[in-house]
Protein backbone atom coordinates (compact mmCIF):
# COMPACT_ATOMS: atom_id res chain seq x y z
CA UNK A 1 0.00 0.00 0.00
CA UNK A 2 1.54 3.35 -1.05
CA UNK A 3 1.40 5.80 1.65
CA UNK A 4 2.02 10.03 0.77
CA UNK A 5 2.09 13.31 3.46
CA UNK A 6 -0.33 15.76 3.02
CA UNK A 7 0.69 17.94 6.43
CA UNK A 8 0.34 15.37 9.28
CA UNK A 9 -2.06 13.42 7.65
CA UNK A 10 -1.06 9.65 6.02
CA UNK A 11 -2.91 9.29 3.01
CA UNK A 12 -3.45 5.91 2.14
CA UNK A 13 -4.54 4.07 -1.03
CA UNK A 14 -7.48 3.64 1.13
CA UNK A 15 -8.00 6.97 1.79
CA UNK A 16 -7.55 7.41 -1.91
CA UNK A 17 -10.42 5.07 -2.55
CA UNK A 18 -12.62 6.46 -0.14
CA UNK A 19 -12.34 10.05 -1.66
CA UNK A 20 -13.13 8.35 -4.52
CA UNK A 21 -16.24 6.67 -3.54
CA UNK A 22 -17.29 9.87 -2.16
CA UNK A 23 -17.02 11.93 -5.47
CA UNK A 24 -18.88 9.36 -7.26
CA UNK A 25 -21.46 8.89 -5.12
CA UNK A 26 -22.31 12.73 -3.80
CA UNK A 27 -20.44 14.74 -6.19
CA UNK A 28 -21.55 16.58 -9.70
CA UNK A 29 -18.53 17.87 -11.21
CA UNK A 30 -18.82 20.83 -13.31
CA UNK A 31 -18.56 20.27 -17.45
CA UNK A 32 -18.70 16.27 -17.08
CA UNK A 33 -20.35 13.79 -18.98
CA UNK A 34 -22.77 11.71 -15.78
CA UNK A 35 -22.57 8.84 -17.08
CA UNK A 36 -18.88 8.80 -15.83
CA UNK A 37 -19.73 8.08 -12.26
CA UNK A 38 -20.80 4.55 -12.64
CA UNK A 39 -17.58 3.51 -12.41
CA UNK A 40 -15.58 4.52 -8.75
CA UNK A 41 -12.11 3.16 -10.45
CA UNK A 42 -11.95 5.73 -12.78
CA UNK A 43 -13.36 8.19 -10.88
CA UNK A 44 -11.83 11.78 -10.34
CA UNK A 45 -8.09 12.41 -9.59
CA UNK A 46 -7.67 14.00 -5.86
CA UNK A 47 -5.53 17.11 -6.14
CA UNK A 48 -4.16 17.21 -2.00
CA UNK A 49 -1.02 19.50 -2.82
CA UNK A 50 0.50 21.95 -4.60
CA UNK A 51 3.25 24.03 -4.96
CA UNK A 52 5.40 26.73 -7.95
CA UNK A 53 3.85 24.85 -10.64
CA UNK A 54 3.35 21.21 -9.12
CA UNK A 55 0.34 19.77 -7.73
CA UNK A 56 0.72 16.80 -6.03
CA UNK A 57 -2.34 14.00 -6.25
CA UNK A 58 -3.21 11.63 -3.21
CA UNK A 59 -0.96 9.49 -4.75
CA UNK A 60 2.00 10.94 -4.28
CA UNK A 61 2.15 11.93 -7.75
CA UNK A 62 3.80 15.19 -8.93
CA UNK A 63 1.99 16.49 -12.49
CA UNK A 64 3.18 19.96 -13.53
CA UNK A 65 0.14 22.04 -14.07
CA UNK A 66 0.11 23.73 -17.52
CA UNK A 67 -3.31 25.37 -17.06
CA UNK A 68 -2.54 26.97 -14.14
CA UNK A 69 -5.87 25.62 -12.37
CA UNK A 70 -8.22 26.73 -14.78
CA UNK A 71 -6.30 29.27 -16.64
CA UNK A 72 -5.93 31.41 -13.35
CA UNK A 73 -2.85 30.27 -10.82
CA UNK A 74 -1.43 33.51 -12.49
CA UNK A 75 1.46 33.95 -9.54
CA UNK A 76 1.80 30.02 -8.96
CA UNK A 77 0.68 27.79 -6.19
CA UNK A 78 1.69 27.86 -2.62
CA UNK A 79 2.09 31.42 -1.35
CA UNK A 80 1.87 30.97 2.61
CA UNK A 81 2.08 35.10 2.39
CA UNK A 82 -1.35 34.97 0.99
CA UNK A 83 -2.17 32.51 3.45
CA UNK A 84 -1.44 34.77 6.42
CA UNK A 85 -3.33 37.84 4.69
CA UNK A 86 -6.68 35.27 4.62
CA UNK A 87 -6.35 34.45 8.32
CA UNK A 88 -5.56 38.26 9.77
CA UNK A 89 -8.20 39.18 7.62
CA UNK A 90 -10.92 36.45 8.87
CA UNK A 91 -9.67 36.95 11.98
CA UNK A 92 -10.23 40.75 12.04
CA UNK A 93 -13.50 41.12 9.82
CA UNK A 94 -14.37 38.01 7.85
CA UNK A 95 -17.47 39.39 6.24
CA UNK A 96 -19.27 42.44 5.53
CA UNK A 97 -21.36 42.96 2.52
CA UNK A 98 -20.79 46.20 0.47
CA UNK A 99 -24.96 47.09 0.38
CA UNK A 100 -26.69 49.95 2.13
CA UNK A 101 -23.65 52.39 1.64
CA UNK A 102 -21.11 50.26 3.80
CA UNK A 103 -17.89 49.00 2.55
CA UNK A 104 -14.91 47.48 4.15
CA UNK A 105 -10.90 48.49 3.70
CA UNK A 106 -9.69 45.66 1.51
CA UNK A 107 -12.67 46.12 -0.48
CA UNK A 108 -11.85 50.36 -1.34
CA UNK A 109 -7.92 49.33 -1.32
CA UNK A 110 -8.11 47.01 -3.97
CA UNK A 111 -10.71 48.86 -6.47
CA UNK A 112 -8.05 51.49 -6.15
CA UNK A 113 -5.03 49.56 -7.11
CA UNK A 114 -7.24 48.24 -10.16
CA UNK A 115 -8.00 51.64 -11.41
CA UNK A 116 -4.01 52.40 -11.23
CA UNK A 117 -3.23 49.16 -13.52
CA UNK A 118 -6.23 49.53 -15.41
CA UNK A 119 -5.99 50.82 -19.21
CA UNK A 120 -7.48 54.17 -20.17
CA UNK A 121 -9.83 55.74 -17.32
CA UNK A 122 -11.42 52.41 -15.88
CA UNK A 123 -11.84 53.85 -12.84
CA UNK A 124 -14.33 52.37 -11.04
CA UNK A 125 -14.89 48.66 -10.24
CA UNK A 126 -18.11 46.56 -9.27
CA UNK A 127 -16.87 43.37 -7.30
CA UNK A 128 -18.61 39.27 -7.79
CA UNK A 129 -17.09 36.38 -7.18
CA UNK A 130 -16.46 34.93 -10.52
CA UNK A 131 -16.61 35.72 -14.41
CA UNK A 132 -19.61 34.66 -14.93
CA UNK A 133 -21.02 36.55 -12.20
CA UNK A 134 -19.50 40.26 -13.46
CA UNK A 135 -20.54 39.35 -17.08
CA UNK A 136 -23.46 39.23 -15.80
CA UNK A 137 -23.03 42.36 -14.30
CA UNK A 138 -21.94 43.79 -17.46
CA UNK A 139 -24.94 42.95 -19.28
CA UNK A 140 -27.36 44.52 -16.40
CA UNK A 141 -25.10 48.03 -16.12
CA UNK A 142 -24.83 48.17 -19.66
CA UNK A 143 -29.10 47.51 -20.35
CA UNK A 144 -28.81 50.33 -17.17
CA UNK A 145 -26.53 52.75 -18.59
CA UNK A 146 -28.60 52.75 -21.82
CA UNK A 147 -32.35 52.75 -20.10
CA UNK A 148 -30.93 55.60 -17.94
CA UNK A 149 -30.34 57.65 -21.13
CA UNK A 150 -33.77 56.87 -22.11
CA UNK A 151 -32.57 54.88 -24.88
CA UNK A 152 -34.68 51.87 -24.09
CA UNK A 153 -34.75 50.34 -27.47
CA UNK A 154 -30.33 49.34 -27.43
CA UNK A 155 -31.12 45.69 -26.13
CA UNK A 156 -28.63 43.77 -28.30
CA UNK A 157 -25.32 42.38 -26.95
CA UNK A 158 -23.06 40.96 -29.60
CA UNK A 159 -19.90 38.65 -29.13
CA UNK A 160 -17.92 36.25 -31.15
CA UNK A 161 -19.02 32.49 -32.13
CA UNK A 162 -17.01 29.80 -30.20
CA UNK A 163 -16.51 32.38 -27.56
CA UNK A 164 -16.93 31.76 -23.86
CA UNK A 165 -18.08 34.46 -21.44
CA UNK A 166 -19.10 31.81 -18.50
CA UNK A 167 -21.39 28.89 -16.94
CA UNK A 168 -24.95 31.13 -16.20
CA UNK A 169 -27.45 31.70 -18.01
CA UNK A 170 -26.40 35.33 -19.40
CA UNK A 171 -22.62 34.02 -19.35
CA UNK A 172 -23.70 30.80 -21.90
CA UNK A 173 -25.56 33.14 -23.74
CA UNK A 174 -22.98 35.61 -24.24
CA UNK A 175 -20.51 32.69 -25.01
CA UNK A 176 -20.98 31.55 -28.48
CA UNK A 177 -20.40 27.38 -27.92
CA UNK A 178 -23.14 25.88 -29.06
CA UNK A 179 -22.59 22.80 -26.58
CA UNK A 180 -23.53 25.45 -23.56
CA UNK A 181 -26.96 26.55 -25.50
CA UNK A 182 -28.11 22.79 -26.88
CA UNK A 183 -30.28 21.42 -23.79
CA UNK A 184 -30.90 24.94 -22.03
CA UNK A 185 -32.72 27.30 -24.34
CA UNK A 186 -30.16 29.44 -25.36
CA UNK A 187 -28.84 31.36 -26.18
CA UNK A 188 -31.55 33.80 -24.89
CA UNK A 189 -33.20 36.86 -27.27
CA UNK A 190 -30.91 39.61 -28.06
CA UNK A 191 -27.79 37.88 -28.36
CA UNK A 192 -26.09 37.51 -31.62
CA UNK A 193 -22.64 35.57 -32.86
CA UNK A 194 -20.31 36.71 -35.83
CA UNK A 195 -17.52 34.92 -36.36
CA UNK A 196 -14.34 34.99 -34.39
CA UNK A 197 -10.50 35.87 -35.42
CA UNK A 198 -9.49 32.39 -36.23
CA UNK A 199 -7.55 32.05 -39.21
CA UNK A 200 -7.14 28.31 -39.19
CA UNK A 201 -10.74 27.72 -39.83
CA UNK A 202 -11.91 30.88 -41.31
CA UNK A 203 -8.97 32.57 -43.46
CA UNK A 204 -9.63 32.09 -47.04
CA UNK A 205 -7.62 30.82 -49.96
CA UNK A 206 -5.07 33.14 -50.54
CA UNK A 207 -6.20 35.73 -47.77
CA UNK A 208 -3.55 37.65 -46.01
CA UNK A 209 -3.74 37.84 -42.46
CA UNK A 210 -4.29 41.31 -42.52
CA UNK A 211 -7.46 40.83 -45.02
CA UNK A 212 -8.68 38.24 -42.80
CA UNK A 213 -8.32 40.45 -39.75
CA UNK A 214 -10.51 43.04 -41.67
CA UNK A 215 -13.07 41.08 -42.88
CA UNK A 216 -13.38 39.21 -39.19
CA UNK A 217 -13.83 42.55 -37.77
CA UNK A 218 -15.84 43.39 -40.27
CA UNK A 219 -18.27 40.72 -39.15
CA UNK A 220 -19.38 43.10 -36.03
CA UNK A 221 -20.12 45.61 -37.95
CA UNK A 222 -22.50 44.11 -40.47
CA UNK A 223 -24.09 42.80 -37.06
CA UNK A 224 -24.86 46.06 -36.06
CA UNK A 225 -26.25 47.63 -39.28
CA UNK A 226 -28.48 43.96 -39.49
CA UNK A 227 -29.78 44.74 -35.97
CA UNK A 228 -30.20 48.13 -36.15
CA UNK A 229 -27.16 50.43 -34.36
CA UNK A 230 -29.80 51.94 -31.83
CA UNK A 231 -30.74 49.08 -30.86
CA UNK A 232 -27.32 47.78 -29.75
CA UNK A 233 -26.05 48.01 -26.38
CA UNK A 234 -22.77 46.14 -26.34
CA UNK A 235 -19.74 44.52 -27.97
CA UNK A 236 -17.92 41.91 -25.30
CA UNK A 237 -15.13 39.88 -26.72
CA UNK A 238 -12.46 38.26 -25.18
CA UNK A 239 -8.80 39.90 -26.22
CA UNK A 240 -7.84 36.11 -27.32
CA UNK A 241 -10.29 33.46 -27.18
CA UNK A 242 -9.09 31.09 -24.22
CA UNK A 243 -11.68 27.79 -23.60
CA UNK A 244 -12.52 28.50 -27.41
CA UNK A 245 -9.19 27.05 -28.06
CA UNK A 246 -6.46 30.13 -28.02
CA UNK A 247 -7.48 32.09 -30.89
CA UNK A 248 -5.30 34.48 -31.39
CA UNK A 249 -6.83 38.21 -33.99
CA UNK A 250 -4.41 39.58 -36.77
CA UNK A 251 -2.65 42.44 -35.00
CA UNK A 252 -4.98 44.96 -36.64
CA UNK A 253 -8.61 43.08 -35.57
CA UNK A 254 -9.02 44.83 -32.42
CA UNK A 255 -8.38 48.03 -33.23
CA UNK A 256 -10.61 47.98 -35.81
CA UNK A 257 -13.43 46.42 -33.85
CA UNK A 258 -12.69 49.37 -31.38
CA UNK A 259 -13.16 51.86 -33.96
CA UNK A 260 -16.03 50.01 -35.57
CA UNK A 261 -17.67 50.86 -31.84
CA UNK A 262 -16.84 54.02 -31.15
CA UNK A 263 -18.39 54.83 -35.15
CA UNK A 264 -21.78 53.24 -33.87
CA UNK A 265 -21.61 54.67 -30.08
CA UNK A 266 -22.20 51.26 -28.83
CA UNK A 267 -20.27 49.71 -25.67
CA UNK A 268 -16.91 48.04 -26.04
CA UNK A 269 -16.58 45.45 -23.84
CA UNK A 270 -13.17 43.38 -23.08
CA UNK A 271 -13.65 39.83 -21.49
CA UNK A 272 -9.98 39.84 -19.26
CA UNK A 273 -11.20 37.13 -17.47
CA UNK A 274 -8.53 35.11 -18.68
CA UNK A 275 -6.13 37.46 -20.41
CA UNK A 276 -6.09 39.85 -17.59
CA UNK A 277 -3.53 39.82 -14.51
CA UNK A 278 -0.36 39.16 -16.83
CA UNK A 279 -1.15 36.27 -18.85
CA UNK A 280 -0.55 37.96 -22.40
CA UNK A 281 2.56 40.07 -20.73
CA UNK A 282 0.36 43.53 -19.44
CA UNK A 283 -1.51 43.93 -16.62
CA UNK A 284 -4.62 43.55 -19.39
CA UNK A 285 -4.64 41.59 -22.87
CA UNK A 286 -6.10 44.54 -24.42
CA UNK A 287 -3.12 46.93 -23.32
CA UNK A 288 -1.39 44.47 -26.32
CA UNK A 289 -3.16 46.90 -28.71
CA UNK A 290 -3.19 49.75 -26.97
CA UNK A 291 -7.39 49.57 -26.78
CA UNK A 292 -9.57 51.46 -24.22
CA UNK A 293 -12.43 49.56 -23.84
CA UNK A 294 -15.25 51.48 -21.71
CA UNK A 295 -15.43 48.11 -19.80
CA UNK A 296 -13.74 45.36 -18.48
CA UNK A 297 -14.64 41.61 -16.70
CA UNK A 298 -12.29 40.38 -14.94
CA UNK A 299 -12.34 37.34 -12.66
CA UNK A 300 -9.64 34.40 -12.22
CA UNK A 301 -5.78 36.00 -12.23
CA UNK A 302 -7.53 38.96 -10.01
CA UNK A 303 -6.67 36.76 -6.91
CA UNK A 304 -4.97 33.96 -8.63
CA UNK A 305 -7.79 31.67 -7.94
CA UNK A 306 -6.49 31.88 -4.09
CA UNK A 307 -10.40 33.17 -3.33
CA UNK A 308 -13.11 33.37 -5.96
CA UNK A 309 -13.04 37.15 -6.70
CA UNK A 310 -14.15 38.72 -9.88
CA UNK A 311 -14.58 42.73 -11.33
CA UNK A 312 -15.90 45.13 -13.99
CA UNK A 313 -14.69 47.85 -14.36
CA UNK A 314 -15.73 51.38 -15.98
CA UNK A 315 -14.67 53.86 -17.71
CA UNK A 316 -15.50 57.81 -16.20
CA UNK A 317 -18.12 57.89 -19.29
CA UNK A 318 -20.04 55.33 -18.25
CA UNK A 319 -19.60 55.67 -14.68
CA UNK A 320 -20.64 60.05 -15.00
CA UNK A 321 -23.76 58.51 -16.70
CA UNK A 322 -24.99 56.49 -13.72
CA UNK A 323 -23.79 59.11 -11.07
CA UNK A 324 -25.39 62.04 -12.82
CA UNK A 325 -28.65 59.89 -13.48
CA UNK A 326 -30.05 59.38 -9.98
CA UNK A 327 -31.39 56.33 -10.75
CA UNK A 328 -30.81 53.38 -8.09
CA UNK A 329 -28.77 50.53 -9.89
CA UNK A 330 -30.56 47.45 -8.79
CA UNK A 331 -27.94 44.96 -8.80
CA UNK A 332 -25.67 43.16 -6.01
CA UNK A 333 -24.12 39.90 -4.68
CA UNK A 334 -23.75 39.03 -0.90
CA UNK A 335 -20.06 38.75 -1.54
CA UNK A 336 -20.06 41.72 -4.18
CA UNK A 337 -16.47 43.34 -2.85
CA UNK A 338 -16.01 40.10 -0.04
CA UNK A 339 -12.79 41.66 2.50
CA UNK A 340 -10.91 38.53 2.47
CA UNK A 341 -10.85 38.12 -1.21
CA UNK A 342 -10.38 41.80 -1.48
CA UNK A 343 -7.59 41.27 0.76
CA UNK A 344 -6.00 38.06 -0.92
CA UNK A 345 -6.60 39.70 -4.36
CA UNK A 346 -5.02 43.16 -3.41
CA UNK A 347 -1.95 41.39 -1.74
CA UNK A 348 -1.57 39.27 -5.31
CA UNK A 349 -1.57 42.34 -7.19
CA UNK A 350 0.84 43.87 -5.13
CA UNK A 351 3.38 41.04 -5.06
CA UNK A 352 3.08 40.81 -8.91
CA UNK A 353 4.15 44.42 -9.28
CA UNK A 354 6.77 44.34 -6.42
CA UNK A 355 8.59 40.75 -7.68
CA UNK A 356 8.16 42.47 -11.12
CA UNK A 357 6.49 38.72 -12.42
CA UNK A 358 4.32 40.15 -15.70
CA UNK A 359 8.16 42.15 -16.74
CA UNK A 360 9.82 38.62 -16.33
CA UNK A 361 7.68 36.34 -17.43
CA UNK A 362 7.18 38.69 -20.87
CA UNK A 363 11.12 38.71 -21.19
CA UNK A 364 12.43 35.84 -19.97
CA UNK A 365 9.87 33.27 -20.49
CA UNK A 366 7.04 34.06 -23.39
CA UNK A 367 9.77 34.47 -25.85
CA UNK A 368 11.68 30.70 -25.10
CA UNK A 369 7.96 28.89 -24.51
CA UNK A 370 7.13 30.09 -28.06
CA UNK A 371 10.52 29.25 -29.62
CA UNK A 372 10.29 25.77 -27.85
CA UNK A 373 6.47 25.02 -28.84
CA UNK A 374 7.08 25.95 -32.32
CA UNK A 375 10.59 24.37 -32.10
CA UNK A 376 8.74 21.19 -30.95
CA UNK A 377 5.37 20.87 -32.87
CA UNK A 378 5.59 22.77 -35.74
CA UNK A 379 6.96 19.95 -38.46
CA UNK A 380 4.93 17.26 -36.53
CA UNK A 381 3.05 15.26 -39.03
CA UNK A 382 -0.19 15.71 -36.32
CA UNK A 383 0.04 19.07 -36.03
CA UNK A 384 -2.13 21.84 -38.27
CA UNK A 385 -0.64 24.89 -36.38
CA UNK A 386 1.02 26.21 -33.40
CA UNK A 387 -0.24 29.36 -31.61
CA UNK A 388 1.56 31.62 -28.94
CA UNK A 389 0.86 34.51 -27.61
CA UNK A 390 2.30 35.40 -24.11
CA UNK A 391 1.41 32.36 -21.78
CA UNK A 392 -1.03 30.74 -23.80
CA UNK A 393 -1.02 27.98 -26.47
CA UNK A 394 -2.62 25.67 -28.73
CA UNK A 395 -1.11 22.85 -30.23
CA UNK A 396 -3.77 22.74 -33.29
CA UNK A 397 -3.87 18.60 -34.14
CA UNK A 398 -5.54 17.83 -37.70
CA UNK A 399 -6.11 14.48 -39.75
CA UNK A 400 -4.14 15.95 -42.18
CA UNK A 401 -1.27 18.27 -42.34
CA UNK A 402 -1.18 18.90 -46.02
CA UNK A 403 -4.46 20.28 -46.21
CA UNK A 404 -5.53 20.90 -43.23
CA UNK A 405 -8.21 18.25 -42.46
CA UNK A 406 -10.06 17.68 -39.09
CA UNK A 407 -10.61 14.85 -37.56
CA UNK A 408 -14.12 12.90 -38.33
CA UNK A 409 -15.46 13.20 -34.66
CA UNK A 410 -14.37 16.31 -33.10
CA UNK A 411 -12.37 16.47 -30.13
CA UNK A 412 -12.21 12.55 -30.22
CA UNK A 413 -7.94 12.78 -30.76
CA UNK A 414 -7.81 16.29 -28.28
CA UNK A 415 -9.04 14.03 -25.50
CA UNK A 416 -6.72 10.98 -26.62
CA UNK A 417 -3.85 13.33 -26.17
CA UNK A 418 -5.50 14.83 -22.64
CA UNK A 419 -5.54 11.84 -21.00
CA UNK A 420 -2.29 10.61 -22.59
CA UNK A 421 -0.90 14.07 -20.68
CA UNK A 422 -2.17 13.10 -17.53
CA UNK A 423 -0.98 9.68 -17.66
CA UNK A 424 2.95 11.52 -18.38
CA UNK A 425 2.30 13.91 -15.29
CA UNK A 426 1.35 17.53 -17.33
CA UNK A 427 -1.85 19.04 -17.72
CA UNK A 428 -2.62 20.69 -21.01
CA UNK A 429 -6.28 20.83 -21.99
CA UNK A 430 -7.71 19.54 -24.84
CA UNK A 431 -9.90 22.10 -26.55
CA UNK A 432 -11.64 20.57 -29.68
CA UNK A 433 -8.43 18.59 -31.05
CA UNK A 434 -6.19 21.49 -29.87
CA UNK A 435 -4.10 20.98 -26.99
CA UNK A 436 -3.88 24.05 -24.72
CA UNK A 437 -1.27 24.93 -22.40
CA UNK A 438 -1.22 28.09 -19.87
CA UNK A 439 1.45 27.52 -17.31
CA UNK A 440 1.45 29.79 -14.14
CA UNK A 441 3.45 32.93 -15.11
CA UNK A 442 6.27 31.92 -12.61
CA UNK A 443 7.30 29.03 -14.17
CA UNK A 444 10.89 28.67 -15.07
CA UNK A 445 12.68 27.93 -18.38
CA UNK A 446 13.27 24.46 -17.03
CA UNK A 447 9.94 23.50 -16.39
CA UNK A 448 9.05 25.00 -19.37
CA UNK A 449 11.57 22.26 -21.63
CA UNK A 450 9.82 19.78 -18.73
CA UNK A 451 6.43 21.06 -19.58
CA UNK A 452 7.09 20.68 -23.41
CA UNK A 453 8.91 17.45 -23.65
CA UNK A 454 5.84 15.57 -21.90
CA UNK A 455 3.50 17.53 -24.11
CA UNK A 456 5.90 16.46 -26.97
CA UNK A 457 5.89 12.54 -26.09
CA UNK A 458 1.88 12.33 -25.38
CA UNK A 459 1.35 14.21 -29.23
CA UNK A 460 4.07 11.27 -30.26
CA UNK A 461 1.78 8.69 -28.99
CA UNK A 462 -1.24 10.13 -30.37
CA UNK A 463 0.09 10.23 -33.40
CA UNK A 464 0.98 6.55 -32.98
CA UNK A 465 -2.72 5.74 -32.64
CA UNK A 466 -4.47 7.76 -35.13
CA UNK A 467 -2.42 8.88 -38.34
C1 LIG B 1 -13.14 34.56 -20.83
C2 LIG B 1 -13.94 33.98 -19.71
N1 LIG B 1 -14.99 34.67 -19.25
C3 LIG B 1 -15.73 34.21 -18.22
C4 LIG B 1 -15.45 33.01 -17.63
C5 LIG B 1 -16.32 32.51 -16.52
O1 LIG B 1 -15.64 32.58 -15.33
P1 LIG B 1 -16.15 31.72 -14.06
O2 LIG B 1 -15.91 30.29 -14.38
O3 LIG B 1 -15.30 32.25 -12.94
O4 LIG B 1 -17.57 32.04 -13.88
C6 LIG B 1 -14.36 32.26 -18.08
C7 LIG B 1 -14.01 30.97 -17.44
O5 LIG B 1 -13.21 30.22 -17.91
C8 LIG B 1 -13.59 32.75 -19.15
O6 LIG B 1 -12.56 32.05 -19.65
Amino acid sequence: MSETARGSEKITDDTTAHWKRLDVRHHLNPQMNYHQLKEVEGGSRIITDASGVWLTDSEGEKILDGMAGLWAVNIGYGRDDFARVAAEQMNRLAYYNSFFKTTTPPTVELAAKLAEIAPGDCNRVFFGSSGSESNDTFVRMARFYWSIQGQKKRVNFITREMAYHGSTQTGASLGGLGILHEHFGLPLPNFHHVMPPYGFNFKRAGESDEEFGLRAARAVEEKILELGSDTVAAFLGEPVIGAGGVLIPPDNYWPEVQRICREYGILFGADEVITGFGRLGRWFGCQRWGLEPDMITMAKGISSGYLPLSGLMVSDKVARVMIDSGEDFYHGYTYSGHPVACAVGLANVEAMAREKVIETFDRDIAPYFRERLIGEFADHPLVGEVRVIGGLSAVEMVADKATGKRFEKTGSVGTLCRDHCMRLGVISRGIRDAMILCPPLVISRDEVDEMVRRLRLAVDLTAKEVL
